[in-house]
């Protein structure tokens, strides 16, 4: 079950990346901090085509749908699931629009940025957390070891080259690039002081 530990490991990532955002935002709510729009920018991309195309399909495509098949009464939770891959590429584009009000508009769009920021933040917390405490417990108790083989190579990048390894090396690059473009203690950027 080693796709256990590499879709923490993706939740993980996406998480960073949201908790620097809300540390971002609360640097420029309460210390005045300089916005750094390349960041955001940066930031919003990654988190939209992370999950996206890389790390939704996977569950969708192989850890539910197995999952529908070995456990149906579990077709409650996956399609609740399902819809926020959906919903959470609409609030995305909510960020972004609310991003580019902010950039071009001034100040008085601030607010307006914080909060999509802080609702896509508690949205996607949430998701994850239903993933890891709900899914995951019940996969580990009906999938069978065949099935544990099929998402297991998915999640390694071995049976798809849409979201297989050279796909994931491109993220962990774009990663890389926020932690340098981010100040401390999100990364190793310059200070935004
Ligand atoms: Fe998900
Ligand atoms: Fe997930």
């Amino acid at each position: 079950m080693k796709a256990i530990r590499v879709i923490r490991d993706e939740h993980r990532a996406i998480a960073a990346v949201v908790h620097g955002m809300i540390h971002l935002v609360r640097d420029i709510r309460e210390r005045g901090a300089k916005p750094n729009f390349q960041l955001f920018g940066a930031m919003i991309y990654y988190i939209d085509a992370f999950p996206e195309r890389f790390h939704h399909p996977k569950e969708d495509g192989y850890l539910f749908r197995l999952l529908r098949l070995r456990h149906p009464d579990a077709k409650t939770l996956l399609d609740r699931l399902e819809g926020e891959h959906r919903t959470g590429a609409h609030k995305i584009r909510t960020l972004e629009q609310a991003l580019a009000r902010y950039q071009h508009g001034g100040e008085s769009e601030f607010p307006v940025f914080a909060k999509a920021v802080e609702d896509y933040a508690a949205f996607h917390w949430e998701h994850m957390r239903a993933e890891e405490s709900e899914v995951m417990p019940l996969a580990e108790k009906y999938l069978t070891a065949e099935d544990w083989k099929a998402i297991d190579d998915a999640f390694l990048g071995h049976s798809d080259p849409m979201v297989g390894a050279d796909a994931g090396s491109e993220y962990q690059a774009l990663f890389t690039r926020i932690c340098n473009l981010a100040p401390p203690p999100i990364g190793v950027g310059p200070s935004a002081d």
